[in-house]
């Protein structure tokens, strides 16, 4: 991130559920507060880009992560989980929707000073005022611990908890990433996360490294390279090592089939993880 700013990438993620609402219906993942939050239209955001090939795929991905952490929080509910924890929030609604309020369910919102002031703002700008259920927990993952920061927000690390992380790890260091699904780990509560991952470029077949590494590069000139990713089973054993015993990894097969509708061959991409202790 540019010090000091807030994160650009997650400018870019919001205009990608806005434009899921706008241009796909929320067929995926409807969130009626993704414009409101954005204040501004996703062309304005993407510009020419806004259609491209790379873009409408993105905002699929986006979208699926989104309603997959959903999904499994409203199954954590179901056993009774009552503390949610949002890892590098960026704009997410879900704690101005939180259908789970009146049964009880805190929100933490955990994210970058920069990126959460800038959130504040966009927030009032919207005239969506914070419910009772949220607290903020400004936490930079490279220079604090996340313990130290829902600590002083009032997260119980007692109790049972689930927690979502999307679109952050590949932007910290490894140390910082395994550090925090370590913290998850070892909660006495229990605990579930969450996440998304990026198989390594060269994972990739040749013809589609290109293309890789241009995006990456447009996200190092943003300021937020692309600095962690895994190969599915290096991330598994990690998991595993961490003490993590259910693990479900969504490859980009799995996700088409369960969020698009459609059947595609398995391959290098975006994976959706969701593990518990
Ligand atoms: C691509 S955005 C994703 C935002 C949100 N989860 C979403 O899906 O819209 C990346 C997020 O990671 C956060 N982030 C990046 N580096 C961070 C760090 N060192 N500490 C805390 N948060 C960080 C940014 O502030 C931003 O909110």
């Amino acid at each position: 991130m540019q010090p000091g700013q807030p994160s650009r990438t997650a400018l870019r993620a919001a205009a990608h559920r806005a434009a899921h609402q706008v241009y796909d219906g929320g067929r995926i993942f409807a969130d009626p507060l993704a414009t409101q939050v954005l204040g501004e239209t996703p062309a304005a955001v993407f510009g020419e880009a806004l259609g491209s090939r790379a873009n409408v795929s993105m905002r699929g991905f986006i979208a699926a992560r989104s309603r997959f952490a959903e999904e499994s929080l409203a199954a954590a509910v179901g056993r009774g989980v009552r503390q949610y924890v949002v890892l590098g929030a960026g704009l997410d609604t879900f704690a101005h929707r939180n259908p789970f309020a009146d049964a009880g369910l805190r929100v933490f919102e955990v994210d970058h000073p920069a990126t959460q002031d800038w959130k504040r703002r966009q927030l009032a700008d919207a005239g969506l005022a914070s419910p009772a259920s949220l607290t903020f927990a400004p936490v930079d993952f490279e220079t604090q611990t996340l313990a130290d920061g829902l600590a002083g927000a009032g997260f119980d690390a007692t109790a049972p908890a689930f927690f979502s992380w999307l679109g952050v790890i590949v932007y910290l260091t490894r140390a910082a990433a395994l550090e925090t699904l370590g913290y998850i780990a070892r909660l006495s509560g229990g605990a579930e996360v969450v996440f998304d991952y990026g198989e390594p470029v060269s994972a990739y077949p040749p013809a589609q490294r290109p293309a890789q590494a241009r995006r990456g590069a447009r996200m190092a000139a943003m300021g937020e390279p692309w600095l962690t990713r895994f190969a599915p089973d290096e991330l598994a054993g990690l998991l595993r090592g961490l003490g993590f015993g259910e693990i479900e990894d969504l490859g980009p097969a799995a996700i088409s089939a369960r969020f698009y509708g459609v059947e595609r061959p398995d391959g290098p991409g975006g994976h959706l993880v969701r593990a518990r202790r």
